[in-house]
């Protein structure tokens, strides 16, 4: 039995909020059902996470939900009439004075007082993900002046970024703030904060996730040049978060397109270094929002991700408000179940000749190097609490199934997003004490995954309860009477 190990997040929106629709793509492989609190209302949200959850009880599927903020992205205000056409060396304006609901062939208003400051002569301006860029002649009190660089179509609202980086508003707005809110009532499984600066900006959303009493894991989008511009930056990024996602729109239009794919590589490196998820996000296979097949480079664009060992890849307008919400959700299991069968996706170097920290993740490290060198493991089951011991194992690369097991529903679903890693509800406490680890290959025996003869590569801990305590390995052969005594 082939288990698909890259994860499927797909963004809900107009196109994927019908039961039908829903249901088709959870049957399809959905694992993370994103929540856009940049579109839609609170309502709308609302309604969605209660179908996904609704569909997926009924299924027997564990789907987590994602909620992402707005965050300060920076936008242009609107024109007379909604768009303008803007050619090569056209003179235009950024105002921070003028009208918002009136921009001109020459002039645009835009909600960031700061932009002034932030921008000096010479600097490139990019416009709605770069499709318009311009530079910048000078600047008055209140305006920029640029001229027209490369030229297209500019309409209302669409986002601005400067080249290298460096229109700095704070990360989290009123609006996110709220949201955070919005999350701790729908119990989201996951937070994305969008344009983090730092690990201060982190540490900040983690302040406001308790207080709203949400218990979502954070997700830092790394999508500004300052965050990927050193090491150090990035590390402490990373680590001040539960996970991040490569968000490759804003990024690639920040740093430029020629660098994004060794950042994306980084990055990802980097996250499952310090123990952490990692999703790639952005026009993935955005041809498939009017075609129901994805071009040849976009195949090749998840299957790197993929190879990459990125834990998820991400649907956006795909799924949200595509013409072929199921479909792309397909193509995406397909592609990603092809690029796992290449052998270096079983081999791993990852932490060799590196201290570990813990015992239960020395535990977990040492369950997954021997399911790797041992040929007869057909599957992991971890014991957990919390999906912490099986998210530690599947940061190494293995081809063999990690089945997280555990009776609680937050990590039920949290550990839909972690790559190679299947939910198995399983109450330890429901056995005697000398028969868990028979109970539990036995519900994976049922479950058809792992027969008579098989080995499993079991982990648990001493007591019952408790995050961390993970401290025991064992190997068992499926049919053998096991004691825990
Ligand atoms: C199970 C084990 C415990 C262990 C826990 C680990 O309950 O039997 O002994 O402490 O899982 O949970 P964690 O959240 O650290 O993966």
């Amino acid at each position: 039995m082939t288990v698909r190990r890259t994860k499927i997040v797909a963004t809900l929106g107009p196109a994927s909020s019908s039961p039908e629709v829903l249901e088709k793509m959870i049957l399809a492989g959905l694992d993370v059902a994103r929540l856009n609190f940049s579109h839609g209302s609170a309502e709308e949200h609302r309604a969605r996470a209660q179908l996904v959850r609704e569909i997926a009880a009924r299924h027997g599927r564990f789907v987590a939900l994602l909620g992402d903020l707005q965050g300060p992205k920076i936008r242009i205000a609107k024109f007379v009439n909604k768009r303008i056409e803007l050619n090569e060396g056209d003179h235009f304006r950024f105002s921070v004075t003028h009208p918002r609901d009136a921009g001109t062939q020459q002039v645009v208003g835009i909600d960031y007082p700061d932009l002034i400051n932030d921008c000096g002569v010479g600097d490139e301006l990019l416009l709605d993900d770069g499709r318009v860029v311009m530079r910048v002649d000078a600047s008055t009190a209140d305006e920029l002046h640029c001229t027209v660089l490369i030229g297209g179509p500019l309409s209302d609202n669409k986002g601005i970024n400067r080249r290298g980086g460096g229109l700095t508003a704070p990360a989290l707005t009123p609006k996110d703030k709220n949201d955070i809110k919005l999350a701790a009532e729908l119990q989201l499984d996951y937070l994305a904060v969008s344009f983090p600066r730092d690990a201060a900006d982190m540490e900040l959303a983690r302040r406001l996730r308790d207080e709203a009493g949400a218990s979502a894991w954070l997700i830092a989008k790394i999508e500004r040049a300052e965050a990927v511009a050193d090491d150090e930056t990035l590390d402490a990024m990373i680590r001040a978060s539960d996970g991040v996602m490569v968000a490759r729109g804003d990024l690639g239009v920040e740093i430029g397109d020629a660098e994004l794919v060794g950042i994306q590589k980084k990055i990802i490196q980097h996250a499952r270094r310090n123990n952490k998820v990692v999703i790639t996000a952005t026009q993935m296979m955005e041809s498939m929002i009017s075609s129901p097949m994805p071009t040849r480079a976009e195949v090749s664009d998840v299957a790197n991700a993929v190879l990459d060992n990125t834990d998820a890849v991400m649907l956006s307008a795909e799924t949200a408000a595509g013409h072929y919400p199921i479909e792309a959700i397909k193509a995406m299991a397909r592609v990603c179940v092809g690029a796992e069968k290449h052998p270096t996706n079983t081999r791993s170097g990852h932490r060799l000749g590196q201290q570990f920290q813990r015992p239960d993740e020395s535990t977990a490290l040492a369950a997954i190097y021997v399911a790797n060198h041992f040929p007869g493991v057909k599957a992991i089951i971890s014991l957990t609490e919390t999906g912490y011991t099986p998210l530690i194992m599947s940061r190494l690369r293995s081809a063999i199934p990690i089945y997280a097991f555990t009776p609680h529903q937050d990590a039920q679903t949290r550990v839909a997003l972690f790559r190679n890693v299947q939910t198995v509800p399983f109450n330890p406490l429901a056995y005697p004490a000398d028969k868990v680890s028979q109970a539990a290959v036995d519900t994976l025996c049922k479950r058809g995954v792992v027969q008579p003869g098989d080995w499993v590569v079991l982990t648990k801990g001493d007591s019952y309860h408790g995050t961390g305590g993970t401290n025991t390995m064992k190997i068992l052969q499926v049919g053998d009477t096991l004691s825990d005594a």
